[in-house]
């Protein structure tokens, strides 16, 4: 059966932790697997505003020898009328793998429902496990293990970072903490997926509204932006809010003294987090970022040979 990655529990904790061994062995030898020699070739369809998705799922596929087509969903049919269920079947005859970039989480399961290559989430309003995947291997670097560890994600709970590292770092053994102004909680459906998988790796996860409760102790501190994609117009209040969820050096110092932080990026300095703090020791932003393309690499090679 096809293998998709549309959330970060489709993989078990097993087959999660394959990828990551497979990601440090990648990040060794860059160029040692070439899988899509030919050129065979990956569609990678963006449907939203991307830098790092864009630059490394590219350069990713290129440097494992194939050819991204790499397209604005709206140039396709799909932004006229052509379903999405007849795109990926048609896209299925071209490419050994779509990556798609988009809006509701459900367009990137029709295309899952109707591809015969592995469909990978490159961000929906409700997951983006590709970072998580980047995410997991720059806390493996930096502090040599994921199980066992506490993760504080303090500010819009409800988003697809927040989801994506509560059920991507409870698979990976995580203690996972979202922190969020109230009306900003994780989706229920998302808490009870996340309790599930704690079950079987022995992590765990929490919503704490207090950020400074929350930041105690905590081994690995994480934010995002306050407006997501699609969010600019959405009637809420992204500001007063979340203003006592800044990641600053008074919330940093509640922290475990070897803390490392952790933003996906792109970055609203002075709002989610600090000149101080993202530019300081703490911080492994552009460890994490880079990690996007030995992460998704990883995963593609691994998907490729199911
Ligand atoms: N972190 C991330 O997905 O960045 P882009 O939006 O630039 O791809
Ligand atoms: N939550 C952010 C992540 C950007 C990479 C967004 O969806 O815009």
């Amino acid at each position: 059966m096809t293998r998709h990655f549309l959330r970060d529990d489709d993989l078990t904790p097993d087959e999660q932790a394959e990828v990551l061994a497979l990601a440090a062995e990648v990040k060794a030898a860059p160029f040692a697997n070439r899988p899509l020699e030919g050129p065979r070739g990956v569609g990678v369809i963006f449907d939203k505003n991307s830098t790092r998705t864009r630059f490394s799922f590219e350069m990713g596929i290129a440097q494992l020898g194939g050819h991204a087509v790499v397209v604005d969903g709206t140039t396709t049919q799909l932004g006229r009328d052509e379903t999405i269920e007849d795109t990926g079947r048609v896209l299925s005859r071209y490419v050994d793998a779509i990556v798609w970039r988009t809006f509701g989480h459900d367009r990137l399961e029709a295309m899952a429902s109707s591809a015969t290559v592995p469909v990978v989430n490159a961000l929906s309003d409700t997951f983006h496990p590709c970072q998580v995947l980047a995410d997991l291997q720059t806390i493996i670097e930096h502090r040599g293990r994921t199980a066992g560890l506490s993760m504080t994600y303090l500010g819009d709970g409800a988003n697809n970072m927040a989801h994506s590292l509560a059920l991507g770092g409870v698979t990976a053994g995580m203690h996972v903490t979202i922190s969020a102004p109230q009306g900003f909680e994780p989706a229920p459906e998302v808490v009870t997926a996340t309790e599930a998988r704690a079950r079987e790796t022995g992590g765990s996860v929490r919503v704490v509204t207090d950020p400074d409760k929350a930041a105690e102790g905590a081994d690995v501190l994480v934010t995002d932006t306050w407006t997501s994609m699609g969010q600019e117009t959405d009637g809420k209040d992204r500001h007063g809010p979340f203003l006592p969820y800044q990641i600053n050096e008074d919330l940093l110092a509640r922290a475990d003294a070897n803390a490392i932080v952790l933003h996906c990026l792109p970055a609203h300095r002075g709002e989610e987090i600090t000149d101080a703090v993202i530019d300081g020791p703490a911080s492994v932003v552009l460890d994490e970022a880079e990690n996007r393309l030995h992460a998704q690499k990883a995963l593609l090679l691994w998907l490729l040979r199911k």
